[in-house]
């Protein structure tokens, strides 16, 4: 969590680091600063709680000297609350050095003894503070920033992300990074360091990821990577592939609004150029390559949150057209119960961020086990994918809005794509199988785009009314459990209500005992045309909380008349086949929660006590 920026260039820096931290808001927003070096070489600081425009409001009232050089940061707490003081950056002992950090310091207290043993004293609770106290002493005896931060950050310990400037070193910035994100813009006689690229992408299209356990002194006209021992280190260049205005909000009233309107475009965009004669070729696989594909007795899908409600469509996806046993597990789950890990294990994380912290330890775990990892992810040079032996990109475009929502389908189109690339490279469906699913997706953007324009009106309706509920069911079966988990949770974040998702199968097995009149259920209704649909038994479930004063909202295929005597409201989704299903059902729920949250007059992008990646385990 914390977003960080850093820029050295020309005399532009507030205006840069209030743009780069405007973008990288959603990693957390609890107190944002900067500090600056002005034109005359005086560094000035200035930070504030709460969210952005408070410290935006507080500089055009109290100018600070704009200059050349500057760092900036936005924070999600995690030692010491959200307070002026806490909030970045931190200062050394004489006031001439500046640090941000994102990520924990985990032996801190040790440090922060052995500090005040020697006669330092602290202004904030955090653990950055040390850091800062310590490159700050450093610098005294060398004189040289970026010695400075290497000397401290081999006796750190846990996840950082650090930059520092200091007063008598105008035009430099150094940045540290180790299993917390940080890449460089390369701009023309200025140059830029961010959390990722939205926090420059503005003014370079030019960037490089920096590795795992690497410094980097950025100058106006120069970049130097190091290892933390001082070793030079090659770095690649890529193209950031979106444009500026991809982060913003173009007129929607929210970022989520913008981006439950792009779902359309984040599956049609996953499916693009991965298809060849109507069958799915993902070139991308082959550092594992297919004879590994092939070879594999088990997968297992790790994630967090939304992403690990893809992972389990994807589960039944993969189960039915790859014929191998897939798991799904929460990163956090898996990575510390010793789990069974083989040389013919395919581990395939899921993240759109591709720095969820729990799932980055999880991938490096069943790396080092020995198996195969493959990531999707929606974020280019994002620490997951580098540390995975292949990804498939996600092609939703930048996700900002805290609730996920078009990166969950671009998340289940790429598992979908994976499972008919695994299916053609273990023969166990046909090309014409192979071919008649592939139709199916990429008919899906049209189906979800006709979603959009047929039911957002009377969803929002149906979210004014219900302002003042309290408690929310979500049901579903098969390929409609995960998309109720998911309805589920985005009420929770968003709306702030109890809201549980449940296999409709367990009803039985004890969550009717919450049914009383009045309570509010949604109801993912399978189509009724599959022969082997669930239609009759989810009939059934409706019935019986129905007969128990439930108020059920059904969504459902359209023209199913059989839901009709028993639900209060349908919401009609176009005929799909049942793999598809989930992809269309979801997008009411996503509107729902975001109109319900909207008409209780709460923050729809930036809910309370979350960020948007979650860096810290
Ligand atoms: O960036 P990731 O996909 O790894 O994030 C995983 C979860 O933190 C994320 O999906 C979270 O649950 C969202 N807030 C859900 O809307």
């Amino acid at each position: 969590m914390c977003g960080i920026v850093g820029y050295v260039g020309d005399n532009k820096s507030l205006e840069v680091l209030l743009g780069g931290l405007k973008r990288l808001e959603y990693r957390g927003y609890d107190s944002a600063g900067v500090a600056v070096i002005d034109k005359d070489g005086h560094m000035g600081t200035r930070k504030r709680a709460g969210k952005l425009q408070v410290l935006v409001d507080d500089l055009a009232e109290r100018p600070l000297g704009n200059g050349a050089t500057g760092i900036g940061h936005t924070r999600w707490a995690t030692h010491g609350g959200p307070t002026d003081r806490n909030a970045h950056p931190h200062l050394s002992a004489d006031g001439k050095l500046a640090l941000i950090h994102n990520g924990i310091i985990e032996n801190f207290s040790e440090l922060k003894k052995e500090l005040t043993d020697t006669g330092a004293s602290f202004t904030s609770e955090t653990d950055t503070e040390v850091a800062a106290l310590l490159v700050g002493r450093e610098y005294e005896k060398t004189g040289d920033l970026t010695e400075s931060l290497r000397r401290v950050v081999g006796r750190l310990e846990g996840a950082f992300t650090l930059l520092v400037m200091h007063e008598d070193q105008p035009g430099i910035v150094v940045g540290a990074r180790r299993n917390s994100p940080l890449v460089i813009g390369l701009g023309d006689g200025e140059n830029f360091l961010g959390s990722d690229v939205a926090a420059f992408v503005e003014f370079t299209k030019r960037a490089v990821a920096i590795g795992q356990d690497q410094i980097v002194t950025i100058r106006p006209d120069s970049v130097e990577v190091t290892d933390f021992l001082g070793n030079t280190v090659e770095s690649e260049e890529f193209e950031i592939a979106w444009d500026a205005s991809a982060s913003e909000k173009g007129g929607w009233s929210s970022f989520m609004a913008k981006e439950i309107s792009e779902e359309p475009e984040a599956v049609a965009n996953t499916i693009l150029g991965r298809v060849v004669d109507g069958i799915v070729n993902l070139g991308e696989l082959s550092p594992i390559g297919d004879d590994a594909l092939k070879d594999i007795d088990r997968i297992v899908i790790i994630a967090c949150g939304t992403a690990a409600y893809a992972g389990m469509l994807g589960k039944y996806a993969i189960e039915q057209w790859a014929r191998v046993p897939v798991d799904v597990d929460l990163s956090h789950e898996f990575r510390y119960r010793n789990p069974i890990i083989t040389p013919r294990t395919l581990v395939i994380s899921i993240s759109q961020s591709g720095e969820t912290m729990d799932t980055l330890m999880a991938v490096k775990y069943a790396t080092a086990a020995g198996a195969h990892v493959l990531s999707v992810c929606n974020t280019q040079g994002a620490t997951i994918p580098r540390e995975s032996h292949a990804v498939v990109y996600t092609h939703a475009g930048p996700e900002v809005a805290v609730a996920s929502t078009k990166a969950f389908l671009a998340q289940v189109t790429a598992l979908y794509l994976i499972g008919l690339h695994l299916a053609k490279a273990r023969g166990t469906l046909s090309d014409n199988a192979i071919r008649e699913n592939v139709v199916e997706l990429q008919a899906v953007p049209d189906k979800i785009a006709e979603v959009l324009r047929v039911s957002q009106a009377e969803i929002g309706q149906l979210a004014r009314w219900m302002t003042d509920i309290q408690s929310v069911l979500f049901l579903g079966r098969n390929v409609g459990y995960p998309v109720a988990l998911e309805g589920a949770l985005k009420l929770k974040e968003l709306a702030y209500i109890h809201a549980e998702g449940f296999a409709a199968g367990e009803l039985k097995h004890g969550p009717i005992a919450l049914i009383e009149p009045g309570q509010v259920v949604f109801v993912v209704v399978p189509s009724p045309r599959d022969p082997d649909s669930l239609h009759p038994k989810v009939v059934s479930n409706i019935q019986e909380i129905r007969a128990r004063g439930a108020r059920v909202i059904a969504i459902a295929e359209k023209g199913d008349a059989s839901v009709l005597p028993f639900a209060d409201e349908v919401i009609p989704i176009p005929l799909a086949g049942t793999l598809f299903e989930p992809l269309l059902a979801v997008v009411p729920l996503h509107i729902f929660g975001m109109e319900l949250a909207a008409a209780k007059g709460l923050d729809v992008d930036q809910p309370r006590n979350l960020a948007k990646s979650v860096t810290v385990e």
